[in-house]
């Protein structure tokens, strides 16, 4: 699909986004760029993407007749998944029916979308090296698993949740019921089935994000951008920085399982694979069929940021993966418990020597809900990451 057209006129190309948070927000401003008919789906009114969106809509994307009516009464060219909790089931029959494509695939998101699917085709179809797991229906199972070689310290994680929801870690036997109830307390759905995962003892996390984009051919390349390095704090990023230095080898293995698992998931679009590594040694953790949240330093890292590169391959157009500046984000918290906050100091944070700021527009905030991140550039990227964090702590929260 290389030819586009006029916004809101019978030649419109229209692209829906199943989910539009702040990472959506990005990607539906650069479809706008391109002359896009933008659709913006979330469960909740005035979400960050529908403030820029041509079209809002509010729905249960979860609830399979919803998510088929509205697909089926708007007949976008494109459905973009940008969160995980979305009945799936529903874009792989319509994909089937030939009534939409789904990026990258139907299937992908389906497999993303539970810790299960995802480790299961890495682990066991494609051989890639992972942590020890096990997937377990209750306390008595988990303890099993951790008595039959998962061993201390592991993780316990809802098969069906992201941003740690419901994960912890435990050092020893007295933290298993704890980290049990944890996990059913903060799952997105409560079945009640967990993964628990032996605990690798990484040097660092990098995210590897990769792009499957048309070639001048009409076939499918695949390219990779500058590692991403970010730390997580109860399993939630906080600030992430790009490039993360690297050894040849560790990065070579790294683009290879970026490469089979992207392969295999197929389609067009950007991915986020998440990978933890020490020494030479690469583990394969998890995958994001769409733009990822410690991305968000190629807003100020790359010619072409990762949102717009996901715009452009899923449009079928060429993409650029290369670097602009090495650089680094960290995240603005909300801090307090209110709707309608304002913000302090944004000046103060814009006076930080090459930063740049981004307020998502949440109507609601949490004390741990993102709210905006900040972001700077600068040749050492261990420089960048100090000023980003100054810049979004200057930023300061409050009820209005
Ligand atoms: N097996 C593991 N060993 C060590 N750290 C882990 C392991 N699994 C997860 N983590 C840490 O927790 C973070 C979040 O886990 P992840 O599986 O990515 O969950 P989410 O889907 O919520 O992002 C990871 O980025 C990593 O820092
Ligand atoms: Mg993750």
């Amino acid at each position: 699909m290389t030819t586009l057209g006029t916004p809101l006129s019978p030649s419109a190309t229209r692209v829906m986004l199943l989910g539009s948070g702040e990472l959506g927000k990005e990607v539906l401003i650069a479809l706008q760029r391109l002359g896009v008919e933008t659709i913006a789906v979330d469960r909740y009114e005035h979400a960050p993407g529908q403030q820029v969106a041509h079209h809002a809509r509010t729905i249960t994307m979860s609830d399979p007749a919803q998510l088929r009516a509205l697909i089926e009464a708007e007949k976008p060219a494109l459905v973009v998944p940008e969160i995980e909790a979305i009945a799936t089931p529903v874009l792989e029959a319509l994909e089937a029916e030939g009534l939409v494509r789904c990026i990258p695939t139907a299937r992908a998101a389906r497999l993303t979308m539970d810790r299960e699917g995802i480790r299961r085709l890495a682990a066991e179809t494609l051989k890639l090296p992972t942590s020890p797991y096990q997937f377990c229906d209750s306390l008595a199972e988990l303890q099993a698993a951790i008595d039959a070689g998962i061993g201390y310290p592991c993780i316990v994680k809802p098969v069906m949740s992201s941003s740690g929801k419901g994960q912890s870690k435990i050092d020893g036997p007295a933290d298993v019921q704890k980290a049990w109830d944890y996990a059913m307390a903060g799952g997105r759905v409560s079945h009640g089935r967990v993964i628990v995962e032996g605990f690798i003892d990484f040097d660092y996390e990098i995210t590897q994000l990769t792009v499957r984009a048309l070639g001048a051919e009409g076939q499918v390349e695949t390219h990779f951008c500058e590692p991403i390095g970010h730390v997580q704090v109860s399993g939630d990023y906080v600030e992430s920085w790009q490039p993360h230095p690297m050894s040849p080898t560790a990065l070579a293995r790294s683009r290879e399982i970026a490469r089979t698992i992207t392969e295999n998931l197929g389609g067009q679009g950007l991915f986020g694979v998440e990978l933890f590594v020490k020494g030479d040694e690469v583990w394969f953790s998890e995958v994001s069929p769409r733009p990822h949240d410690t991305g968000m330093v190629t807003l100020t890292t790359q010619w072409q940021n990762e949102f717009e590169l996901h715009a452009r391959a899923i449009l079928g157009l060429p993409v650029d993966t290369s670097l602009k500046s090495p650089g680094a984000s960290a995240v603005i918290y909300g801090g307090v418990e209110a709707t309608g906050i304002v913000f302090d100091g944004v000046a103060d944070a814009l006076r930080v020597p090459n930063s740049d700021i981004r307020l998502f527009g949440k109507p609601e905030s949490f004390v741990k809900r993102r709210m905006g991140v900040a972001l700077v550039h600068d040749a050492d990227v261990e420089v960048a990451r100090t000023q980003a964090k100054r810049a979004a702590a200057l930023v300061k929260p409050r009820k209005a």
